[in-house]
C-alpha cells in the first residue's frame, strides 16, 4: 500500500493557521478518529472529497456489524418464530432509534425504511393525492429524484412550478411568499426543497416549513445532503415528509434510506398498489385488500433486516463526536477552502476559480461547486480537472450532480437553448451530444468537492494544490 502523498502546503499549514481557534479537543478527537477509524484512506493514499456522493464508514461500524451477524441467527421478520421475532424486535428498535436521533416523537412521526432517499421520494410522489387544480411547487435547486415527482403530478392534471434561483443560488423570500400564496381552498399542495443543496451547498431556510404550512402547503424536505453534517431537530421543525439515505450520513449500510412522515400527512397518501408486508388482509376471490396502518403500509416486501441493525453503529459514531462538532469542523474546512480558492489569481489578475453559490460559510454546508478558468478567461473543461484529480487518487465529482435546475442557473442556460439542444432527437439524445450543445461560456458542468467528518486539512489542501497548478495555464 502506498502512503498518502502529503501535500507540502498541507504540511506547512497548522489547523490553527487561520480563522478563529477551534476547541483543541474537537480537532484532536477528529484527528484520532481519522487515524483509528479511517486509516485506510491514508494507507491507500486516497484523497476522498465526495461526501455528498457518499459518506465513509468507520472501521468499527463494519467490525461491529460483522460480529452482530456472526453471533446471531436472524430470520425474515413479521412472524412469531424465534429468529423472526428477533429480526422484528431489532428492526423496531432501530426504527425508534431513527426517530430518537432526529428528536421526532413516535406519536407524531413514522420512520419508514426505504432503499434510499430516491425511493422515499417516490413513495411520496406516487401516493400524494394530486388532482386537477392541485400544485407541486419546488425550488429549481433540487435533486432529480425530487424533480421526478412532477411526472406523477402531471399525469393527474396538477401543476408544477419551479422557484428561480438568484445569483447566490438561493430563492428570494419575496418570490417564495408570492408563490406560497397562490393556493385555492381545498386543494392539495406540495412544496419540496432540499435542506442543503447537493450542488452549491446552499442551506435553504427551514423556517420555510412553517410558512408553507400557514399557507396551506404540505412540505417535503429533502434532507439527504443536510443530515450528514447538520442537526435536524424534528421537535422544532415539522415537515410533513423528510427523506434521507443512511450511507450519506455514515457510509454504511448502503441500500437503506428513510421516509420520516408525519402520521397525519401519511394518512393523506393513497398507495397505488399493495405488496407483501403492507396489508392486514387481501383476498383474491373478493378482489379486496386492507392496507396496514402507519409505516407498515409503506414498506413493500421484506425489509433489509440484516443491515438495518448496522444503522445504530452509524448513529453511535455521529453521537460520539457530536453532530454540532462535526458541523463546526466541516464549516471551518469549508471556509478555509473557499478563501484559498477565490483568492487564486493568474498573473494578469484573472480569477482561476468561479465558485457557484455563497462565498462565505453563512447558511451553507460543506459542498462546493466550481469551475476553473485560464488566464484568458476561458473555461477549463471539468473533465480535465477530473483527470488531474484521478492522478492524485483524489475522488471529486464533475458534471451536474443530478441537479439540472441548479446547473442551468449556475451556467446561465436559457430555456430556449436547452429546448433547442433537446429537440429533434426524440428520447435518444445522447448525454455527450447534449452536453456539447448546451455548453455555454460557463460550460455544461462543474467540479464538486464535498467534505465530511473524516476530512482533514491535508485533504482540502491537496485540492488547493491542484488548483494552484492551473495558475500556469
Ligand atoms: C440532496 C439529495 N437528494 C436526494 C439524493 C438521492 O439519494 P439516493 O441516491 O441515495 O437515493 C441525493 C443523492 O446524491 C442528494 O444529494
Amino acid at each position: 500500500m502506498t502512503r498518502a502523498p502529503v501535500s507540502p502546503r498541507a504540511a506547512q499549514i497548522s489547523p490553527l493557521a487561520s480563522g478563529p481557534s477551534p476547541k483543541p479537543d474537537r480537532e484532536q478527537v477528529l484527528a484520532h478518529l481519522r487515524a483509528e477509524e479511517f486509516a485506510r484512506l491514508d494507507e491507500q493514499g486516497q484523497i476522498y472529497l465526495d461526501y455528498t456522493g457518499g459518506g465513509l464508514y468507520a472501521a468499527s461500524q463494519v467490525r461491529r456489524h460483522a460480529e452482530f451477524l456472526l453471533s446471531g441467527v436472524y430470520g425474515n421478520p413479521h412472524s412469531e418464530n424465534p429468529t423472526s421475532s428477533i429480526s422484528t424486535e431489532l428492526t423496531e428498535r432501530v426504527r425508534r432509534r431513527v426517530l430518537d436521533y432526529f428528536s421526532a416523537s413516535p406519536e407524531e412521526y413514522a420512520a419508514i425504511f426505504t432503499a434510499n432517499a430516491s425511493h422515499a421520494l417516490k413513495l411520496v410522489g406516487e401516493a400524494y393525492p394530486f388532482e386537477s387544480g392541485d400544485r407541486f411547487l419546488l425550488t429549481s435547486d433540487n435533486h432529480n429524484s425530487v424533480n421526478g415527482i412532477r411526472e406523477f403530478d402531471r399525469a393527474r392534471g396538477a401543476e408544477t412550478t419551479y422557484l428561480p434561483l438568484d445569483s447566490e443560488m438561493r430563492v428570494g423570500e419575496d418570490i417564495l411568499d408570492s408563490y406560497l400564496k397562490r393556493v385555492g381552498p381545498g386543494q392539495h399542495n406540495l412544496f419540496a426543497f432540499p435542506a442543503q443543496s447537493n450542488f452549491s451547498g446552499v442551506q435553504h431556510p427551514l423556517e420555510w416549513i412553517e410558512r408553507a404550512h400557514e399557507n396551506g402547503w404540505d412540505v417535503l424536505l429533502d434532507a439527504a445532503a443536510f443530515v450528514p453534517t447538520n442537526r435536524l431537530d424534528l421537535s422544532r421543525w415539522k415537515p410533513d415528509f423528510v427523506v434521507l439515505s443512511f450511507y450519506k450520513m455514515f457510509g454504511y449500510p448502503t441500500g437503506i434510506g428513510a421516509l420520516l412522515g408525519r402520521r397525519e400527512a401519511l394518512r393523506k397518501l393513497r398507495r397505488p398498489w399493495f405488496a407483501g408486508g403492507t396489508i392486514t388482509a387481501a383476498s383474491v376471490q373478493a378482489d379486496r385488500h386492507i392496507l396496514a396502518q402507519g409505516e407498515a403500509a409503506f414498506e413493500d416486501g421484506t425489509p433489509n433486516y440484516t443491515a438495518i441493525p448496522a444503522i445504530e453503529y452509524g448513529f453511535e459514531l455521529l453521537e460520539a463526536v457530536g453532530i454540532d462538532q462535526i458541523h463546526a469542523h466541516v464549516d471551518r474546512l469549508t471556509g478555509w477552502l473557499i478563501d484559498r480558492l477565490v483568492e487564486l489569481r493568474h498573473e494578469n489578475g484573472q480569477p482561476v476559480v468561479h465558485l457557484y453559490g455563497p462565498r462565505t460559510t453563512e447558511r451553507r454546508g460543506g459542498t462546493l461547486a466550481l469551475n476553473f478558468f485560464d488566464s484568458r478567461g476561458r473555461l477549463i473543461d471539468h473533465e480535465r480537472i477530473e483527470a488531474m484529480a484521478r492522478q492524485r487518487r483524489m475522488s471529486i465529482r464533475t458534471g451536474c450532480f443530478c441537479n439540472p435546475g441548479a446547473g442551468e442557473s449556475a451556467f446561465g442556460l436559457s430555456k430556449r437553448k436547452i429546448e433547442e439542444c433537446l429537440s429533434g432527437s426524440g428520447d435518444s439524445v445522447a448525454h455527450d451530444q447534449f452536453r456539447r450543445c448546451v455548453a455555454s461560456k460557463e460550460g455544461s458542468g462543474a467540479v464538486r468537492v464535498s467534505m465530511g467528518l473524516p476530512t482533514n486539512l491535508a485533504d482540502v489542501a491537496t485540492f488547493v494544490d491542484l488548483a494552484r497548478e492551473l495558475l500556469e495555464v
